[in-house]
């Protein structure tokens, strides 16, 4: 593992910029500031090392980030209609940072915050964990949350990332990693050739604020079907509700047959670059999001300007404004329990 000097916060803590490494060359950077993935370096079908992962080349970009560049996303991924819900009969109040709602954890989330720095000492696989300490009201949630974040290169070319959380008090927690992946290789590139397959039969559809109904509809027959192999870009102008709403895809999927077990749910390939990304989860969905509110990010790696669709992202989680439906899988973590989550990305050439 590398480590070296990425900047400074505004506090004047420094940033550092860990470098995980396999013996196939995959290196994978991340940072202690938002526990952030900088760079993903993997293969292409010739064997060229190339960075996929979209982000910038300067510290201090990341410090004003609008668009949650290979962050970790807390406490609570995604929205939650109008920042409240009740919990055990009481009301809470959260900040509100996207029109009248709540997301990616308010109005300065995990994304923004130092976290404490736990290196392990194996040497069989390279590994950091990052923790960072919640405390009781912050961005309005209940209870003194503790959430650690592992990051793990194995061998066999996996990100592999491991949550664990614990709270004093009921609260909810539906953490995610909000990295935006470009298999070309190239960032003047769009995603829109990229293909996608997910093991999603049913989505959950949104209002025009992207809050879920409540409805968990079926995919098939609709452009939201990703069941067969798909590209990104072939149904994304139909004329439909949904993708209109959000200028694309922004949609949490629902898995089939959600169990909490570590499955294979979706497969990301470029045919050009050849490069295939496989994702593995325990969570129930995924927000799929085609970056398209990327257009006019500045600075972006090479002085790129990223443009709409530049990336996508696969961000695991539980649904879009659970503590409000009570048909969702519960995103409660109480006192004497452990949240858990692993989510890993493994890269291929075909
Ligand atoms: C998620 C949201 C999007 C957008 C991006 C970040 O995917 O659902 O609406 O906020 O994050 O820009």
């Amino acid at each position: 593992m590398n480590i070296k000097l990425f900047g400074k916060t505004k506090n004047d803590d420094a940033v550092l910029l860990f470098e995980l490494h396999n013996k196939n060359g995959m290196r994978v950077g991340v940072m202690n500031y938002g526990a952030t993935v900088v760079k993903i370096m993997v293969p292409d079908k010739n064997g060229k090392i190339q960075d996929i992962a979209l982000g910038y080349d300067y510290f201090d970009d990341y410090l004003n980030d609008p668009v949650y560049f290979g962050c970790i996303v807390g406490r609570y991924g995604n929205r939650i209609a109008k920042g409240r819900f009740s919990l055990n009969g009481k009301e809470y109040k959260l900040a509100t940072n996207n029109g009248e709602n709540h997301l990616h954890g308010g109005k300065e989330g995990f994304n923004k915050k130092l976290w404490e720095v736990i290196e392990s000492e194996s040497v069989i696989i390279e590994s950091i964990t990052f923790a960072y300490n919640s405390p009781d009201g912050e961005e309005g949630y209940p209870g003194n949350m503790r959430l650690e974040v592992t990051y793990i290169v194995t061998e066999d070319n996996e990100l592999r990332i491991d949550y664990r959380a614990t709270t004093d008090k009921l609260t909810v927690l539906n953490p995610t990693n909000h990295t935006y992946f470009n298999l070309t290789g190239s960032f003047d590139k769009s995603v829109l050739n990229h293909k996608l397959q997910m093991d999603a039969g049913k989505f959950t559809p949104t209002d025009a604020g992207s809050i879920p109904t409540g409805e968990i509809a079926d995919v098939a027959g609709t452009p939201m079907d990703f069941q067969k192999e798909k590209a990104l870009g072939e149904d994304i102008k139909k004329d439909f509700d949904q993708l209109k709403y959000a200028d694309g895809y922004d949609h949490n999927f629902v898995f089939n047959n959600f169990d909490g077990q570590i499955k294979k749910r979706a497969t990301l390939s470029d045919p050009d670059s050849g490069r295939v990304m496989e994702m593995f989860t325990d969570q129930p969905g995924v927000q799929l999001y085609t970056g398209n509110f990327l257009e006019g990010t500045k600075n972006g790696k090479g002085e790129i300007t990223y443009k709409k669709h530049t990336g996508v992202c696969l961000e695991t989680q539980h649904f879009p404004d659970s503590p409000n439906k009570e048909n969702f899988p519960s995103v409660i973590l109480k006192p004497d329990e452990e949240y858990r989550q692993t989510t890993i990305y493994k890269f291929s050439v075909k």
